[in-house]
């Protein structure tokens, strides 16, 4: 991929001082084996596996966001089959879709999983992890999350400053333990990514450890008593097609592994390389997993390191529709728009990355328009699809907005005081609520309106 090299190389960004980019390899694009199909159409219109979706519209009522749980086994299989014998867990990113039921399925699976927060902490323990399953990401850490995580004995901390690593440190002494670390590198690679707000390995960015400071706090950690530094760590962003950042990012992270164990005692057993490898959305291709393997694979094997790999979107982000009720239709400015049920509040990708997310009809009309879908919320900025070829979907007729499994509903809010859509996982020709939808009384649960002053 000449041209990803020279990108790279303008910017300074790779290979300055430490080592070049050595030939990267394209993503291929073909795969043998087509994922599964899991909002097939029939007669009785669309689906999700067995199950009509107008059944669970009807059943469940509308806004719900509804997951295929063999889609999630199948990308989990495929993924896992892709990575060959490498010493590789998939740590499932719980940002991308949360919910304890998916959690708890991953899990028996096999997966392990990348936590962000206390609060993920909290749900992946609801769903029967262990500690030893989870690795805990995140630039902000505070001490009562490491307190917690250090209690529930985690896998790895994948601390993203000096201080945090100060911070983890002692509050490990006050428990008296000691916090297992990896030391999250800023690879400082180029990434393309559909929008800037994914990337998060380029130079300057606020996630990880500048690279050029990746040593020092390193040896910062190796000789600190109650941190025990044991692998490296990176993420260079999300939906991402191309190898070359995770190649480039190896690259360096494994030479820096060598200066580590050249200049201090420690010896790492970890290397987590992130998540962030892409679906498809619209018509791109689809990413050549087997080829990513084979890219990894001949970068670390050999290397004696247990590779974690953080996978969120890839496993969910297809096997995920919001299904939405139209209610009503109207003309502006010589524009159509259809005005659903759903709306920023629910899926926000749309309007916070300009997102491109198909919308089907359930039951189509036959007939097409060119309109904007948008939803009820009072901000002009909530679209669910601009100017889109789409079915003359009439009030009452159902769309379903599809690979909204991965950053949905987990991204949705009660903006505009709306109750947060319910979830339903189908299995085969059965289907179930794992997430009810929120109450008016859920809306105003916290709220005080008498309140008790004070002035300490
Ligand atoms: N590991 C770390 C440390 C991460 O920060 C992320 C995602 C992942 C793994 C998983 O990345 P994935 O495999 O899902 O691409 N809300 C945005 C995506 C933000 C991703 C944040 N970090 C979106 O809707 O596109």
């Amino acid at each position: 991929m000449p041209e990803v090299r020279e990108r790279v190389d303008r910017r300074g960004a790779v290979g300055k001082g430490v080592l070049s980019a050595r030939e990267v390899s394209p993503a291929r694009v073909k795969e043998t084996a087509a994922p599964f199909e899991a909002f097939p159409r029939d007669a009785s219109g669309l689906r999700c596996e067995g199950v009509s979706l107008d059944v669970i519209a009807r059943a469940i009522g509308t806004p719900c966001y509804v997951y295929s749980s063999a889609a999630i086994r199948d990308q989990y299989r495929r993924l896992r089959e892709a990575m060959g014998k490498l010493d590789m867990r998939l740590h499932y990113s719980a940002k991308a879709n949360s919910s304890i039921a998916i959690l708890a399925l991953l899990r028996e699976l096999g997966a392990g999983l990348d936590i962000v927060s206390g609060g993920e902490l909290f749900r992946a323990l609801k769903a029967g992890y262990s500690g030893r399953d989870i690795v805990f990401s995140g630039v902000g850490k505070t001490e009562r999350e490491m307190e917690e995580a250090l209690r529930a004995d985690v896998l790895l901390f994948n601390v993203e400053s000096e201080q945090e690593l100060q911070v983890l440190d002692a509050v490990a002494k006050r428990l008296g333990l000691v916090a297992p670390v990896a030391v999250r590198v800023n690879p400082e690679v180029l990434v393309d990514t559909p929008h800037p707000y994914t990337r998060t390995g380029e130079k300057g960015m606020k996630f990880g450890i500048p690279f050029d400071e990746a040593l020092s706090v390193a040896k910062v950690a190796a000789n600190l008593k109650n941190v025990h530094l044991l692998g490296l760590d990176m993420h260079v962003g999300s939906q991402i097609s191309q190898f070359a950042p995770y190649e480039v990012g190896v690259q360096r992270l494994l030479h820096l592994r060598r200066e580590i164990e050249r200049d201090t005692k420690a010896r790492l057993e970890y290397l987590d390389i992130g998540g962030g490898l892409a679906v498809t959305y619209d018509a791109e291709s689809t990413v050549d997993i087997g080829h990513f393997g084979e890219v990894i694979g001949a970068l670390v094997g050999g290397s004696g390191l247990r590779i974690i790999l953080e996978p969120g979107r890839f496993l969910v982000g297809n096997a995920g529709v919001l299904l939405t009720r139209v209610l009503y239709r109207k003309r502006s400015g010589g524009k159509e728009f259809i005005i659903a049920d759903a709306g920023m509040t629910d899926l926000l990708r749309p309007s916070h990355y300009n997102a491109f997310h198909r919308i089907e009809a359930v039951n189509p009309t036959g007939r097409t328009t060119v309109a904007d879908v948008v939803g009820p919320i009072c901000e002009s900025g909530d679209f669910l699809a601009l100017d889109r070829q789409i079915d003359d979907a009439q009030p009452g007729d159902l769309l379903a907005v599809q690979s909204t499994g991965a950053y949905g509903f987990v991204m949705s809010s009660n903006y505009n005081a709306r109750p947060r859509p319910a979830e339903v996982l189908v299995d085969g020709t059965r289907f179930a609520v794992i997430t009810r939808r929120e109450t008016y009384d859920d809306l105003v649960r916290n709220d005080n309106n008498s309140p008790a002053w004070r002035n300490s």
